[in-house]
């Protein structure tokens, strides 16, 4: 575990403002990150957790052209919709911004502008897709057509959704324009490059030397710089975008999204250190040599964050590299990955109007796609809730408290004459508590989950073995030093639950006082405990499925 006070920076990918977010995104990126955050702070190290809105790039324009309105309208729409998201599940952001901003647009330029004077970027020609009918040039995503890796007839021209694999548009197999449907022809156009080739060594050798990567973002990783890393043009012919900070190409060009988007990690420490008032505050995060940085993001993302952004920051000296770079699988909704672009799978809001956030955010956490693709259903989730944390958690909780607040007259009994089946209980908790620690942070979330509901299974048997119930009546004596010690083991696996529950673990300190710090809270005897708060309601799953179709919802 990380010495306390260390500087974790909590990177997590920046959602295209395009259109709603789905449970499988929560459960790729926003969840595992905000886990990890809550914890580290309760460990006791200084978390800056920031992200914002990808506000640029295709994705958008597709949709606004779709609708026949501004790239913006949509943007501001799905930007507010994310922001009402993230509160209703508690994400716990330092700093949630967009690429919008004109500080993302001044620090895109200072490393754009330090990478030209460097060398890095150049200016080169090149035959592109135009669309003759529609009178442009066709960015990537314009451009539909067969895979040449998979034969999915529908890849995009920066990426192909099937295989996963990222594309340059000539090299699809009958390509076709997503505005007209017509056979794009080729016309030249001039762009600025990052010359990628430059850090081909430098790259593969930092990837050599990482270690506790997760092996498939490694392997992915080593595999893109065997193939050889190419010069990468970083504008495109676009009016929606963060402009071009020399003239030199003329009008119509923007810097391309993939680009900026991963400077909006820099650029939103910066604006964090802006409002707190210390605009040099950032600085902790990214130049200390005990920093850490963590990205979370989605597997489509990885070559972005192991490979193109670690790039763009050794070209620009002077700024940490990641440190890990934990990327998920992808969370398969009823056997189709749940993606926005094809809309697959449960939306959040869907999945805040059927459950309760920290049920819902307990049964993805217990089935994140940390090492291979994970399916998950709505039956599934409700399984979880219901017989999982509800069965093992919520009832022990409501059982605990309610014992305590009725036969130790509604207060912490004195620990009195301890068994040693009682103190190994305690003691058991506390190692659960050093275990999951250990556990997120690696960032192996589901298994200090699991920890947490195995610590709990453990006082469960201890008050099946121990009857407290039966010993009010023949020993009320015995009765409150078991139930003491029941109350103290809850205490500590409290903590344990704490990063993932957070709505249940509030109402929980209303009861039995606040969690500060990953150990278990002090209990002073004689300290009132009133009754157990409700933490979790029952699913009933002939409700979620009342209205009609057999759909949820
Ligand atoms: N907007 C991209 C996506 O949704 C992710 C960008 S992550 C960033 O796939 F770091 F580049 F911002
Ligand atoms: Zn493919």
């Amino acid at each position: 575990m990380a010495e306390p006070q260390v500087p974790i920076l909590v990177a997590v990918a920046w959602p295209y403002a395009s259109g709603s977010r789905h449970l499988g995104h929560l459960a790729g990126a926003y969840l595992p990150a905000d886990v990890f955050a809550r914890f580290q702070r309760l460990a006791g190290n200084r978390v800056l957790m920031v992200s914002g809105s990808d506000v640029h790039g295709t994705p958008i324009t597709v949709r606004a052209d779709a609708e026949g309105v501004t790239p913006a309208e949509i943007a501001d729409r799905y930007h507010a919709e994310f922001l009402d998201a993230w509160e209703r599940l508690a994400i716990s952001w330092d700093c949630y911004t967009s690429t919008g901003t004109e500080n993302h647009a001044a620090v895109t330029h200072d490393i754009f502008l330090r990478l030209l004077e460097k060398g890095y970027i150049d200016r080169r020609t090149s035959d592109q897709f135009y669309d003759a009918e529609a009178d442009r040039f066709l960015p990537d995503r314009y451009i539909e057509g067969t895979c040449p890796h998979c034969g999915y007839a529908e890849a995009r021209g920066d990426q192909c959704e099937d295989c996963g694999r990222t594309l340059d548009p000539e090299e699809l197999v009958d390509p076709r324009s997503k505005i007209t449907g017509a056979e794009p022809e080729v016309r030249s156009t001039e762009h600025f490059y990052l010359r990628l080739s430059d850090f081909e060594e430098s790259l593969g050798s930092w990837l050599d030397s990482r270690e506790g990567w997760r092996r498939h973002v490694l392997n992915f990783s080593k595999g893109w710089i065997e193939e050889g890393l190419q010069d990468r043009a970083i504008t495109r012919d676009l009016d929606w975008g963060v402009a071009v900070p020399v003239d030199d190409l003329g009008p119509g060009k923007r810097i391309y999204v993939w680009f900026e988007a991963v400077i909006g990690y820099l650029s939103a420490a910066k604006e964090w250190a802006q409002r707190q008032g210390d605009s040099e505050a950032w600085r902790d995060w990214w130049e200390g040599d005990d920093a850490r940085s963590v990205y979370f993001i989605g597997k489509d993302n990885i070559p972005f964050h192991t490979i193109i952004w670690p790039a763009m920051l050794s070209g620009y000296g002077g700024l940490n590299l990641p440190t890990d770079v934990p990327a998920n699988q992808y969370l398969t909704f009823k056997g189709g990955k749940a993606s926005a672009s094809r809309g697959v799978g449960l939306t959040i809001g869907e999945g805040l109007r059927l459950f309760e956030p920290d049920g819902l955010r307990y049964a993805l956490a217990a089935s994140l796609p940390e090492q291979s693709d994970t399916d998950i259903s709505v039956e599934e989730i409700v399984r979880r809730i219901n017989e999982e944390l509800i069965a093992t958690w919520g009832n022990l909780v409501n059982r605990v408290l309610s014992m305590v607040h009725a036969r130790c007259d509604g207060a912490v009994p004195e620990p009195g004459d301890r068994t040693d089946a009682d103190t190994e209980l305690v003691a058991d908790v506390d190692a659960a508590l050093v275990s999951a620690a250990d556990q997120i942070d690696r960032v192996e979330l589901r298994a200090a989950l699991r920890t947490a509901m195995e610590a709990a299974a453990g006082v469960n048997a201890y008050l099946n073995a121990t009857e407290p119930w039966k010993l009010a009546e023949t020993d009320p004596d015995r009765a409150r030093v078991v139930l003491g010690t029941a109350l103290d083991a809850v205490n500590g696996v409290r903590v344990a639950f704490t990063p993932y529950l957070p709505f249940s673990s509030a109402a929980l300190e209303e009861v039995i006082g606040p969690v500060d710090a990953w150990r278990r809270p002090e209990l002073s005897p004689g300290m009132p405990i009133g009754k157990p708060p409700p933490l979790f309601a029952k699913v009933d799953v002939e409700e979620l499925f009342a209205d009609d179709d057999g759909e949820p919802g």
